[in-house]
């Protein structure tokens, strides 16, 4: 039997993760959505690009959460965009109520699963998991540091015409714009980028990383990114299935790591088939420090106002 991973909420994110896991053959995927008929639709499409793309996994859009039942993965991307008129605390009270109740079901369905959060604001949104399922912190792990990183490679191979493959890029912190990139562990080819760019070119690399997100928000119109995203997404489900063990950069509870206690926080973590089985801790810098602790209060702040 093929192992199961599902995708909650089948919009642009979902979709797209969906889809890649199909046609990498990855796992058996259902996609789940609260609006009927779309993720069924989308999940026959995606089931009948399978032949073409040469994959046997079986692809399946549902309403019912027991189609979910013995997911070894579970995605979360089930959520409200803002709308003009909600405040920021608004959408943060709205998206954390959906995900209680997603959270409730998956856990009833997957008692084993690790779930991967990657509904916005997403550090806070995973304490919100975290909390409600009861798992140990190694099975809540969330996605915004393998799609930052992708976006500060993407800009490094830009700036240095080379492959994105001899690209590192290492950020730490919550996702939004008080992420911390570190240039000092930024690499290509093992170089650090320091040795490789000027400061000026490697500030505007860090700014660019940092607001990624809202660049791509302005140019759409409306909505926000989904293809970086949904690989990201991917690529964490593929090293815990295959259980490769990648140090990727994730979301995970801290607990005393980088002096920061009970929160949320993107840092590298070894992810295999146990979920986050270890944090990776790296000295830093004075100024490397108080930016990721900058990082951490905005995201406790969140967390205090949703009484986590
Ligand atoms: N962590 C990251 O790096 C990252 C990156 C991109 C997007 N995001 C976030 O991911 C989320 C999804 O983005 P998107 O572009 O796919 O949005 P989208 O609006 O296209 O999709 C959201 C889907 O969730 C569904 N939904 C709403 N309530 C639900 C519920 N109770 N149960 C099941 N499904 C429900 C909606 O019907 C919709 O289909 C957003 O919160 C976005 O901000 C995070």
């Amino acid at each position: 039997m093929n192992q199961k991973v599902s995708v909650i909420g089948s919009g642009n994110v979902g979709a797209t993760a969906a889809r890649s896991i199909a046609d990498k053959e990855l796992a058996d995927v259902v996609l789940l959505d609260i609006l009927e008929g779309v993720p069924q639709g989308k999940g026959l499409d995606m089931l009948e690009a399978c032949p073409i793309e040469g994959s046997d996994s079986r692809v399946l859009g549902t309403n019912d959460y027991e189609d979910t039942a013995e997911s070894s993965v579970v995605v979360i991307t089930a959520g409200l965009a803002r709308k003009p008129g909600m405040s920021r605390d608004d959408l943060l009270q709205k998206n954390a109520g959906i995900i209680k109740a997603v959270t409730r079901e998956v856990v009833k369905h997957s008692p084993d699963c690790i779930i991967i959060p990657v509904t916005n604001p997403l550090d806070a949104m995973c304490q919100v998991v975290y909390r409600e399922s009861g798992f140990p912190r190694e099975r809540v792990v969330g996605m915004a540091g393998v799609l930052d990183s992708a976006r500060m490679r993407t800009f490094i191979a830009e700036a240095l015409n080379v492959s994105v493959d001899n690209t590192h890029a290492f950020v730490l912190g919550g996702h939004g714009d008080a992420m911390v990139p570190l240039p000092r562990f930024s690499t290509v080819a093992g170089i650090p980028i320091t040795q490789l760019l000027d400061q000026a070119t490697i500030d505007s690399i860090v700014d660019r990383t940092a607001n990624g997100g809202a660049e791509i928000v302005k140019l759409l119109g409306t909505g926000s990114a989904y293809y970086a995203p949904g690989s990201a997404v991917v690529q964490m489900v593929e090293s815990i299935l295959k259980d490769k063990k990648k140090i990727l950069p994730c979301a995970v509870f801290l607990q005393g790591e980088y002096g920061i206690r009970d929160l949320f926080i993107g840092v590298p973590v070894k992810l295999g088939v146990g979920g986050a089985e270890q944090v990776i801790e790296i000295s830093l810098e004075e100024e490397e420090k108080e930016a990721l602790d900058r990082s951490a209060s905005t995201v406790r702040e969140l967390v205090n106002i949703l009484g986590l």
